[in-house]
């Protein structure tokens, strides 16, 4: 596609709920957009004496952020937060001071969680942070999803047409998002 869009996904886990929204929701963008799941597992722990030899996991993470017209990031929430994995790699990938990469980046933010307010914590803190690294957050409209038994069909499709059409609404306002951005 013209635009390509990195997708990071806050939780390692195999089965990841949020990985399942991730790989629907990218189903749902336009031939001009690509996306690409930016992986994070591999990154060391944030350490700032590390700063002037980064890992070549961070390098990389680094590299393909810079590449990208935007960013999207679906997450869980861990005890009313971001996870720390994904804390870790924004805090990797702004630094050395001067060199963060997510300055700028037209950002959405999605999340699901077992439980009834959707990750909706882990979000705001996310934007936090977003907000201070300078990267626009799309504001509205928010994804909050409860993942019950039976939101994914065997094949790993959100089983629910009205989610899906909601979905294809914040992709249709993402897209906008972007190319805003991108002008
Ligand atoms: C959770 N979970 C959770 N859910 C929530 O709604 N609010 C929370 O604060 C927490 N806290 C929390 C902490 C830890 C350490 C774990 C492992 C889990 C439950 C969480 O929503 C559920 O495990 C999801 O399935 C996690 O997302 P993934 O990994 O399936 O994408």
């Amino acid at each position: 596609g013209q635009y390509q869009i990195g997708v990071i996904v806050g939780s390692l886990r195999r089965d990841s709920i949020n990985r399942k929204l991730a790989n629907a929701l990218v189903k749902l963008g336009p031939a001009e957009f690509s996306f690409k799941f930016l992986e994070i597992g591999d990154l060391p722990l944030y350490n700032q004496d590390d700063d002037d030899k980064q890992a070549q996991s961070v390098v990389r993470l680094k590299g393909d952020v810079k590449g990208c017209s935007g960013l999207i990031f679906v997450t869980p929430e861990y005890n009313r937060s971001m996870p720390g994995v994904l804390k870790n790699a924004l805090d990797n990938a702004s630094r050395p001071y001067g060199t963060s990469v997510w300055t700028g980046k037209p950002t959405g933010i999605l999340g699901a969680s077992i439980g009834q307010i959707g990750s909706a914590m882990a979000q705001q803190h996310l934007r936090n942070t977003l907000a201070y690294l300078d990267a626009p957050t799309m504001g509205q409209p928010e994804v909050f999803i409860q993942v019950k038994d039976g939101f994914f069909d065997g094949d790993g499709n959100i089983a629910s047409p009205d989610t899906v059409k909601f979905l294809q609404g914040w992709m249709d306002r993402y897209v906008q998002w972007v190319k805003q951005h991108a002008e």
